[in-house]
């Protein structure tokens, strides 16, 4: 299980490497970052300092480019609490959430 999801978080990553990617516009980025407090933040704390899930703060999540985490965002991580949330974010949704992440961002 855990090496299939690996070698589909490569493919998958890769999907997803396009660059002229467009961002979202200012209001969708509200909703996100309504999104990423609320529900996120039910997990991994509101403040994004961890909870249930682990704290999503820069250093943290250093080892991971910001595709990679796109990737755990939408298809979640299979065997843990992690839920995929493809049915509600776009790949530029979950890129923009994740170098929000990268960044430091405080929602
Ligand atoms: C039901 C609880 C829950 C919710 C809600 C949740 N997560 Fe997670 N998340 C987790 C857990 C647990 C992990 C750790 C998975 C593991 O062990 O690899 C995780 C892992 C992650 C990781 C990888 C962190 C790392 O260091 O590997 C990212 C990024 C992430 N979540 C982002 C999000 C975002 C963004 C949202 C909201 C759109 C979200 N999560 C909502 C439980 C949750």
């Amino acid at each position: 299980m855990q090496r299939l999801f690996f070698a589909l978080l490569i493919v998958l990553t890769t999907a997803l490497a396009s660059p002229a990617m467009a961002e979202p516009d200012q209001q969708r980025q509200n909703d996100l970052l309504h999104l990423l407090k609320h529900d996120c933040g039910s997990c991994h704390g509101m403040r994004l300092e961890g909870g249930l899930g682990p704290a999503l703060k820069p250093e943290k999540l250093q080892h991971w480019d910001a595709k990679q985490l796109a990737v755990t965002i939408l298809y979640g991580r299979p065997g843990t609490p992690m839920p995929p949330w493809r049915p509600f974010l776009s790949e530029e949704e979950a890129i923009w959430l994740a170098n929000q992440l990268k960044q430091g961002v405080q929602p």
